[in-house]
């Protein structure tokens, strides 16, 4: 069933957070799907409770146009067939406008980000302004970006980059956003920290105070970039020095302040790179592209698995399932 982030929102907030996974191509969907619903594989049984989740398929522009949007549009649509009792939203990460004006009009997408955080806070609150009201007449919610990740090399630079409270408050105000994505000292990719510094909760408890009850906050970035992938990717010829990521234990504490929904695409990259490296390394004279193919699904849908538990979405499908019921 493919629902919209704010009714998944509306059952987590405070509570824990939604895993928002990034798919570029099938594996990773069929990966995806099996573990939100606590399968590692094809015969599994069907849905395990105990780990079961609602989750966010994401899509970036990049993936998008990697092969043809239609492709990747087409394989959502099949999954949602194939695996009737997921319970998913499927978003448009990252988005300029016309590529949200693109994915409302799709039919497909349940959400769109407006990514207007490169421009002035005039500008951004007008573009963001305008996809709202396009996305909200077709029952499709937003989610707006305010301040800048990345560039926190050094605590002046973050000072100048970090969603500044106030203007979250206003921003949210004015445009009418769904949810915010904030920057609250991560960054994208495998190199997030170079030195002691941390993610800023102490920047996301003022901005939770700033915005009404119970509105949905969002951070990107949050890739816990796990030694122990990293490790066996290098193992096998690949040459990842010096990374570092979101520590696992800040999810929930992130939650707690109002984090909904947590942004992970490079952790599903690492588990893709590790398992096809170890592949080729393994089995020099094999050339079936399903032979990798069946050990990175299994090994990402066993880390889907591991990432809920942490983010705590993990059992929750049935009470999401119900709560959704309700409210309709
Ligand atoms: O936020 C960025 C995501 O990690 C997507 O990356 O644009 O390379 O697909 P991508
Ligand atoms: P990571 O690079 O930490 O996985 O972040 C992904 C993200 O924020 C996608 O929007
Ligand atoms: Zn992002």
């Amino acid at each position: 069933m493919r629902v919209t982030t704010t009714e998944l929102f509306r059952h987590a907030y405070g509570k824990y957070a939604i895993g928002a996974y990034n798919i570029n191509n099938l594996e990773q969907a069929v990966g995806l799907f099996r573990g939100n619903l606590g399968k590692r594989e094809k015969n599994d049984e069907p849905v395990d409770p105990k780990t079961a989740a609602p989750f966010i398929l994401q899509i970036s522009r990049g993936a998008r146009s990697y092969t043809d949007k239609r492709f990747l549009e087409a394989i959502i649509r099949t999954a949602e067939e194939v695996f009737p009792e997921a319970i998913f939203a499927v978003h448009l990460d990252h988005g300029t406008e016309d590529v949200c004006y693109d994915a409302i009009d799709s039919g497909l997408y349940t959400s769109v980000m407006i990514d207007a955080s490169d421009r002035p806070f005039e500008e951004n609150v007008a573009i963001t302004r305008r996809v709202v009201e396009r996305a909200h007449a077709k029952g499709i919610v937003v989610e707006a970006e305010l301040g800048q990740l990345g560039g926190v090399e050094e605590d002046i630079a973050a000072s100048v980059h970090l969603t500044d409270p106030d203007q979250a408050a206003e921003f949210v105000e004015r445009t009418g956003c769904d949810s915010l994505a904030v920057a609250i000292g991560t960054s994208h990719g495998a190199y997030k920290f170079s030195g002691p510094q941390t993610v800023r909760l102490d920047v996301l408890a003022k901005i939770q105070k700033r915005l009404p009850p119970g509105y949905p906050l969002v951070m990107h970035g949050a890739s816990s970039v796990p030694k122990e992938w990293v490790d066996r990717i290098n193992a096998a010829g690949g040459q990842i020095k010096g990374s570092s990521g979101v520590p696992e234990s800040d999810y929930l504490e992130a939650a707690k302040l109002g984090v909904c929904k947590i942004n992970i695409d490079t952790d599903g990259r690492l588990v893709w790179c590790a398992t096809y490296r170890e592949s080729f390394r393994d089995k020099p004279e094999d050339f079936d592209p399903r032979t990798p193919g069946k050990v990175f699904m299994k090994a990402y849908a066993s880390y889907i698995i591991h990432k809920n538990q942490v983010l705590g979405s993990a059992g929750q499908l049935e009470s999401v399932r119900k709560f959704i019921k309700q409210q309709k």
